[in-house]
């Protein structure tokens, strides 16, 4: 048997990993400021989370919701304190993808109604709904096309408020990134957050934050939706979460009410899944990896800025973007084949850095004047103009 073959591959082959580094099977180090697609918040393999997996697999690794799992209040406890959402409810999962998803099903059974509000260049997964809300016609299949949803332009407040002076009372949700990832790290507003806020209060909607990308406090945040200084009704969670294990989650606003077989999971919040997202919690709060991915991204995106040949650089705590020009569009392969940094990419010309959280001043260092370098020789490789 070979593999359904969907992803477009580099020719690598990582073996082994830890912190911020990957080594491939050659024993070749590679840094990696891609953070394995932001999924790696605490660094690779890091020891605590690598030991509290270990010690709850001895234990038990799975048992299905129908029994009461003590790890998942601890994990709520624990995630209210970190993230100060402390009177929401949580719902776990797997993927990102399967929490929007089930945010929008939360969403249409609280109002009743069935339109969803989404905005250009989202991306919000690829099961139904979270692909019908998805900016992008090449990943949804015909069965997934919707009249439900309207996609607007980001931060543009009149076309808001003119959609919802149309359709706000059979609207049941807006859905947003607070920082667009797949879009090309695009910044969500402040103002545009609060009008979302107050629109959704004025009109009965749901404010879902997807916060599968930007959220776990990678933009110094616990969710980067917080610099609007507004609560969402849904935040809903998955790649940092984890540090590598899948595990998903979402928090629900008190005054959305449960029922029982409303929503459900086979494999959501087991023991396993569990032990990891405590383990990343836990150092999170111990090591002060919010404040530190707040300085060490300021510095990160004030030092791009000075450096010639990248534009438009964006982003907040290390949830970073630039622009390359023209002549720089083999900058991200040039730094992987070559100088062995793995950087993130946006179609067409964006480069998006997403490393762990507790990347150290020296690694970031390293990529800065490794990156300057690059563009320096490729700059002087290109051909001279007569
Ligand atoms: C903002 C956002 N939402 C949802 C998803 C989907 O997450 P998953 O791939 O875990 O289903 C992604 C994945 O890139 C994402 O960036």
């Amino acid at each position: 048997m070979t593999l359904f073959d969907v992803y477009p591959l580099n020719n690598i082959t990582i073996t082994k990993a830890l912190g911020s580094y990957v080594w491939d099977d050659k024993g070749t180090q590679y840094l990696d400021i891609y953070g394995g697609h932001a999924v790696i918040s605490i660094g690779h393999t890091n020891p605590h989370w690598v030991k509290r997996i270990e010690e709850q697999l001895h234990n038990i690794a799975f048992y299905s919701n129908s029994v009461i799992i003590p790890i998942q209040q601890q994990l709520a406890a624990k995630l209210g304190k970190v993230s100060g959402k402390e009177d929401y409810r949580l719902f776990l999962v797997n993927s990102g993808a399967e929490a929007n998803e089930n945010a929008l099903k939360l969403a249409s059974f609280h109002t009743g109604r069935k339109k969803i509000v989404a905005f250009e260049k989202a991306f919000h997964g690829r099961t139904s709904l979270a692909v019908a809300v998805t900016d992008n016609p090449k990943i949804v299949a015909p069965v997934n096309e919707t009249d439900n949803v309207t996609f607007l332009p980001l931060n543009d407040e009149a076309a808001l408020q003119n959609y919802f002076q149309e359709h706000g009372k059979e609207t049941a949700a807006v859905i947003i990134e607070g920082i667009q990832g797949v879009g090309g790290i695009n910044v969500a507003g402040e103002s545009f957050l609060q009008l979302i806020r107050s629109l959704c209060n004025d009109y009965g909607a749901v404010y879902i934050a997807d916060s599968v990308q930007c959220g776990y406090g990678r933009s110094g945040k616990f969710f980067s939706h917080d610099f609007g200084g507004v609560n969402a009704d849904i935040y809903t969670m998955a790649k940092g979460m984890g540090n590598g294990f899948p595990v998903g989650g979402m928090l629900i606003a008190p005054h959305i009410q449960p029922k029982h077989g409303m929503l459900g999971t086979t494999f959501g919040g087991n023991h396993l899944a569990c032990a990891a997202a405590l383990a990343v919690l836990e150092v999170i709060e111990q090591d002060s990896l919010m404040k530190m991915a707040e300085e060490n991204g300021t510095y990160l995106i004030n030092s791009l800025k000075e450096i010639e040949g990248i534009q438009n650089v964006r982003g907040r705590g290390l949830m970073i973007g630039f622009d390359v020009t023209e002549e720089l569009q083999d900058l991200r392969k040039i730094l992987l084949n070559k100088q062995h940094i793995f950087t993130g990419e946006a179609k067409p010309n964006v480069i998006r850095l997403l490393p762990a959280m507790n990347i150290s001043r020296e690694q970031i260092e390293t990529f800065l004047n490794t990156l300057k370098e690059t563009i320096a020789e490729i700059n002087n490789t290109k051909p001279v103009e007569a």
